[in-house]
């Protein structure tokens, strides 16, 4: 390190900013390794929750070197002394790591991931993540078990509202916007965080959509699809993966050296640490594929998870493997190393700040603008029947109805541990600092989004009567998605579509809001309404971002990364599906073919189809154009197409790029997601989109992870949504 350099930094922000180079940090990693006894390293290889109140007990675990990471819980003050007892009563000093699941936010709680990526906005989802960051941070953590970027394909999966949506570039982009946000410029910057990818990998493949169930994904789909956005993520330089608690191919995720070891240390050269899920490695006991703990801390450590949250197999019986010389000591250094190697570069040896004793756990107010405008760019106006939207200001009296108007932890939605409530601002309270508190006339018909009684209908009615226009806020609370909240069913619980018809009856405009954490099907609800705008689980600015929308302030301009099937008989659904031997049309002669890959009940199609979102104004998408018909392998299209804002609204829209190859040697999606972009028009204006698509892009994989391109024919389409939009072709030659 120059000393010299670090001296005048010192001088002038108070502490040394001068990160150690990776030479230095190795060698002081081999001084501690030598230095370790086998307890101490099985120690840094353990992770449990904050000991509640540290007790007597467990400051003397910490000064005898027992745990290398607590998580979720612990004052500042706690965090603080348990730390310093790590460092100076333990025999080494070595720091603790504090992990936390800061998801979606921190005191200020952001859109749930799914609804965050309905913005298609990079920025700003980095902008969030950054202040998060910032206030997790000043709290003490250092780790956060974030982004998620499991691919789902069936919304009964109640944590697909964690997932960046289902395709797997944009998932990457965006949870390579989360890492950049959460880990800062420099690792060891008192504001930035660790961040981990998680859960890697296949998690979100569960059977049936059942949360924990067994996956099985063939190679080639595993790294096309499943793996793509967590090597996005590595290339951002994510400093930790967390090991997930399915079953993947017969193996569990947690004791899996292909993913593990051969895939993400050997291919990706991943030098960071992995951290196993909760009691993952207890797990695989019950998985049926160890026999016991000993067993699954041998499996565990050889796959190569270095870190055990939560059970403690590892510290149990890590030294008797050693002893018996079943296990590698070497296997155990290396997990060592993985995880100083990180605690070196956050900067925890270094005197990392100590959190403020009192931190402000008040939103700034650029933490709220923030949350406000990732709302609204997560909004998806899915029906407008003749222009209902958006309202007029002038309009009368509002009545608001419906069981999530005025729930703060249900729009917070499923990871808001640390929120801070006084933030959060309801429709209901955004409508009438909006209107004016007597032009707002509220019933909510009932007490819960699975309310089945209809009690409150009569109330709701006469709302609806006294008022010009209704709103409807309806959908799931948050604890309906999320961790172990799978349902089979994708309706709206409880009595709302009942709620809803009474509503309608009474003959004026509706208009519905869902807050949901999944897609939901609600087929007959749009149909009864004007207008129907999904809102996810929008976070503390929830309120005011629909608000803002509904009376035009802002143009929605989200649009769906998850596909919105029609039954939950559909599931699994999504758009980059293979084309199948017998595809189903939806009109020519063909659409009247029976033996062609359809329902009889119900059409192929999705009810809203991924990349799907309306807007106030109309877009019109021409003249696409191609650098050239050809391109070699290696080479560059430039893909130019002109988007014109031909309605009334200044507004944003997703531009989306597709392609398609026609016949490869392994069958390849009917579409698949290359890029977009998020522009501004003005009404009238209109705007020339570049992408640039290189054949490194078309790539995929062969069996035993051989990435090729192969020649041939291509459809592109720059699009507004998968199931439409302008098509070209171009040719790969070699
Ligand atoms: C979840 C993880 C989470 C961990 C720690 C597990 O149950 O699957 O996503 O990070 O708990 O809270």
């Amino acid at each position: 390190m120059n000393l010299r350099k670090c001296g005048l930094l010192m001088a002038l922000s108070g502490t040394c900013l001068l990160a150690a180079t990776p030479a230095e940090i190795e060698t002081k990693i081999n001084a501690l390794i030598s230095r370790m006894t086998i307890e101490e390293k099985l120690g840094q290889m353990s992770q449990s929750s904050f000991p509640k109140g540290l007790p007597d007990r467990a400051r003397g675990e910490i000064r005898g070197g027992r745990w290398g990471s607590f998580f979720n819980g612990g004052t500042p003050q706690e965090k603080a002394e348990a730390q310093r007892i790590a460092i100076h009563e333990s025999r080494l000093g070595i720091p603790i790591i504090y992990g936390q699941d800061v998801i979606h936010g921190f005191h200020t709680v952001f859109p749930i991931p799914l609804g965050q990526s309905a913005s298609w906005d990079p920025e700003l989802v980095r902008q969030a993540a950054r202040i998060a960051a910032r206030e997790a941070s000043a709290v003490g953590i250092h780790w956060t078990f974030a982004p998620m970027m499991d691919i789902a394909r069936d919304p009964r999966w109640g944590r697909i509202a964690e997932s960046l949506g289902e395709d797997p570039y944009l998932a990457g982009v965006l949870a390579a916007a989360m890492v950049s946000g959460f880990q800062g410029e420099a690792l060891d910057a008192p504001d930035s965080i660790a961040a981990c990818g998680k859960h890697y990998v296949g998690y979100g493949a569960a059977e049936a959509g059942r949360d924990y169930n067994t996956t099985w994904i063939p190679e080639t789909l595993l790294r096309d699809v499943y793996l793509r956005p967590f090597q996005m993520a590595r290339k951002a330089g994510a400093a930790t993966f967390m090991s997930a608690f399915n079953a993947l191919n017969g193996v569990p995720a947690s004791g899996n050296g292909f993913t593990l070891r051969h895939v993400l240390r050997d291919e990706w050269g991943f030098d960071g640490f992995v951290v196993s899920d909760y009691t993952a490695i207890t797990e695989m006991i019950a998985h049926g594929h160890a026999s016991d703990a000993q067993d699954a801390a041998l499996k565990g450590i050889r796959a190569g998870v270095d870190m055990e949250m939560v059970s403690t197999n590892y510290y149990d019986n890590g030294k008797a493997l050693i002893d018996a010389r079943v296990l590698d000591p070497k296997l155990i250094d290396q997990a060592v190393r993985n995880i100083l190697r990180v605690k070196f570069r956050l900067g925890l040896f270094d005197n990392r700040p100590q959190p403020a004793s009192t931190p402000a756990e008040q939103p700034s107010r650029e933490a709220l603008e923030i949350a406000r405008r990732l709302a609204t760019e997560s909004l998806v106006l899915l029906k407008d029947r003749n222009g209902v939207l958006p309202l007029a200001k002038s309009v009368g009296k509002v009545a608001v109805i419906g069981p999530l108007a005025d729930s703060p932890t249900d729009q917070m939605g499923t990871w808001a541990m640390e929120a801070n409530r006084s933030a959060v601002r309801t429709p209901l309270a955004a409508m009438r600092q909006k209107l004016g508190e007597n032009r707002v006339v509220q019933a909510a018909g009932l007490k819960t989004s699975r309310d089945t009684g209809s009690t409150g209908f009569a109330a709701a009615v006469d709302a609806a009567r006294a008022a010009d226009v209704a709103v409807l806020f309806l959908g799931e609370e948050s604890s309906l998605s999320g961790e172990a909240s799978s349902r089979s069913m994708l309706d709206l619980p409880g009595a709302q579509e009942d709620l809803a018809r009474e509503v309608a009856k009474v003959g004026k405009p509706v208009i519905a809001v869902i807050l949901a954490g999944r897609p939901l099907t609600f087929h007959n609800l749009a149909e009864q309404v004007n207008a129907v705008l999904y809102a996810w689980h929008p976070g503390a600015m929830g309120g005011p971002a629909i608000c803002d929308v509904l009376f035009g302030d802002a143009v929605p301009s989200g649009r769906l990364t998850a596909t919105f099937p029609r039954t939950v008989g559909q599931a699994p659904i999504y758009y980059n599906h293979m084309s199948t031997g017998r595809p189903a049309a939806e009109s020519g002669a063909e659409a009247n073919n029976k033996f062609t890959s359809k329902y009889l009940d119900v059409s192929f199609t999705p009810e809203y189809p991924f990349g799907f979102g309306l807007s106030y104004t109309a877009f019109e998408y021409s003249n696409v154009r191609l650098s050239s018909p050809r391109i070699r392998i290696g080479e560059k299209l430039a893909v130019r197409a002109d988007i014109a804002n031909t309605g009334k609204y200044e507004a944003d829209e997703v531009v989306q790029l597709y392609t398609r190859q026609l016949a490869a040697s392994l069958t390849r999606p009917v579409r698949e997601l290359r890029s977009f972009r998020r522009i501004h028009l003005h009404p009238g204006e209109k705007k020339e989109v570049l992408f640039e698509l290189s054949t490194d892009d078309l790539a995929f994989y062969r069996e035993g992870g051989e990435l090729t391109i192969e020649p041939g024919a291509f459809h592109l389409w720059v699009a507004p949504d998968s199931a439409s939009g302008q098509r070209a072709e171009f040719w790969v030659v070699r």
